[in-house]
């Protein structure tokens, strides 16, 4: 007999959101990730992306310090018995580490998702898991399109790259729970900070892979990415 999917997949994916930054290059008064953004707040986009599906066993959304005590409420319109508030940290990584500590045991799988890319799709969400679940760190990502040029300080061109094998890295990534976690302690141990989970991963010699991700999950950055975002949300998916 088959058995309903629901049934058959295991509640073992936690996932953090990061969401603690100051957004200073979109030089709005508000954070950017309480911005609303095609129908809701920006944060809340990927918070309910990730509950709706029957593997994520929680999500802890990490928020600036000001805001963990307090969120804002619209936060609450989520599934509450699946969120955890953590508090952030003065970067990027120290944001993902606290949120890594808060995630419970039952979890195996980790998603780490910036709250800046809130139009991430459903596929990319499956891909990253799926692989993960294979035992890789897995990455969304977009092959690069463009011609890349290296340039001097002057702006005189010294090199043009070739694309072929150059892609653009996004989130969602997903790891298995051991991989995600040492890579973070390694990185704490010998003072590594990048921006980029995987890259921890990589470095202790972990096989990481991209998988298809999207150009609506692009991450908002300025002012003008709102609407950027906006009119993708046009295009089917
Ligand atoms: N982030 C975080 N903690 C930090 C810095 C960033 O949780 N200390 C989160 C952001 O909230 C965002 C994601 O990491 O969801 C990607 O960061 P970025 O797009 O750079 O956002 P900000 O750091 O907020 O923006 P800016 O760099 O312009 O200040
Ligand atoms: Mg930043």
């Amino acid at each position: 007999m088959k058995t309903a999917p629901e049934l058959s997949t295991p509640r073992d994916v936690g996932v953090v959101i990061v969401a603690a930054g100051s957004g200073t290059r979109t030089g709005s008064d508000e954070l950017k990730q309480f911005r609303w953004i095609a129908g809701k707040p920006m944060l809340l986009h990927s918070v309910q992306a990730f509950q709706a599906r029957p593997d994520v066993a929680m999500v802890v959304a990490v928020l600036p310090k000001l805001y963990a005590g307090d969120p804002p409420p619209w936060l609450f319109q989520s599934d509450l018995e699946r969120l955890l508030i953590s508090v952030g940290g003065r970067e990027r990584g120290d944001s993902v580490r606290n949120g890594l500590e808060d995630l419970p045991p039952e979890v195996q799988i980790v998603v780490i998702h910036d709250a800046a890319r809130p139009l991430v799709t459903d596929a990319s969400i499956d891909a990253v898991i799926a692989r993960a679940r294979l035992g890789d760190g897995a990455v969304a990502a977009v092959p690069e399109v463009d011609t890349l040029k290296r340039i001097n300080p002057n702006g005189v061109i010294a090199e043009t790259v070739s694309r072929d094998a150059l892609w653009r890295a996004q989130t969602p990534q997903a790891f298995p729970r051991d991989m995600i976690t040492h890579a973070y302690a390694d990185a704490y141990a010998n003072h590594v900070s990048t921006t980029d989970d995987a890259a921890l991963c990589e470095r202790l010699g972990f096989r990481v892979v991209v998988v298809p991700g999207s150009e609506r999950a692009m991450k908002i950055t300025t002012e003008d990415d709102f609407a950027r975002a906006e009119a993708l949300t046009l295009l089917p998916q």
